[in-house]
């Protein structure tokens, strides 16, 4: 099994100095950057536009994902492949359309994942399968970084590997040294940090060390 890709996301970041911050994770070996797209109705919380993916970009070049935790998603996924999202991650209750946002998406140029909110089963997402490369099961409630991790989710995980064997599985919420492995032990490949990483005693780069050494 190849390593399991470690993605900083920017929620956590100091904005005073985002590039350079960045630039250290990428040169730390982060495989791509989450930027956390939130509109204070999908959850209780605003945060940043298709703009910060474009800013990521020109800091490094990296793979961006950008997670749309927003309500209709299909309004805005366009505006984020523009800006150069290479994956764009919607909510499966977000949206009335989900396989035309999905697939919208793909025409659009980008990858198209979809995030499972914690009390959402794997098995909603049965239909949606074959048209995706990626499930984002989130291990908080969205909304927040420094969230703790909800411990049932590495089973959640297991089931949905079971039904996906073949599929990058990301856990995204309170994701770090401890609970990371417990992911990668039921089958996530994609591992999703904000505090973690940005928040970390010994800075970034150390931080994206300490994740990568947990899990190999
Ligand atoms: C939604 C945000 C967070 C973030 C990770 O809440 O999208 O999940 O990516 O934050 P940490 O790693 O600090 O829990």
């Amino acid at each position: 099994m190849s390593q399991p890709l470690i993605v900083p996301s920017i929620l956590s970041a100091d904005f005073n100095r985002l590039g350079d911050q960045v630039r250290e994770a990428v040169e730390a070996g982060a495989d791509r950057i989450q930027v956390d797209v939130m509109d204070g109705h999908f959850v209780p919380n605003f945060s940043m536009g298709a703009m910060f993916v474009t800013a990521v970009k020109q800091a490094a070049d990296v793979p961006v994902e950008a997670h749309l935790m927003i309500e209709r998603p299909e309004l805005f996924a366009e505006a984020f492949v523009k800006a150069g999202a290479d994956v764009v991650i919607v909510q499966v209750e977000s949206t009335y359309s989900l396989y035309r946002t999905v697939m919208a998406i793909g025409e659009y140029g980008a990858r198209a994942a979809v995030a499972l909110n914690p009390a959402t089963p794997v098995e909603a997402l049965l239909e949606i399968l074959p048209y995706i490369t990626e499930v984002n099961v989130m291990t908080v409630e969205p909304g927040f970084g420094g969230q703790r991790f909800i411990k049932g989710s590495p089973d959640k995980v297991r089931r949905l590997r079971s039904l996906a064997p073949d599929i990058e599985i990301e856990v995204d919420g309170g994701i770090d040294v401890e609970t990371g492995p417990l992911c990668v032990a039921a089958g996530a490949n994609v591992l999703v940090a904000g505090s973690a990483v940005f928040g970390h005693s010994d800075g970034v780069g150390a931080g994206v060390r300490a994740l990568r050494g947990a899990v190999g």
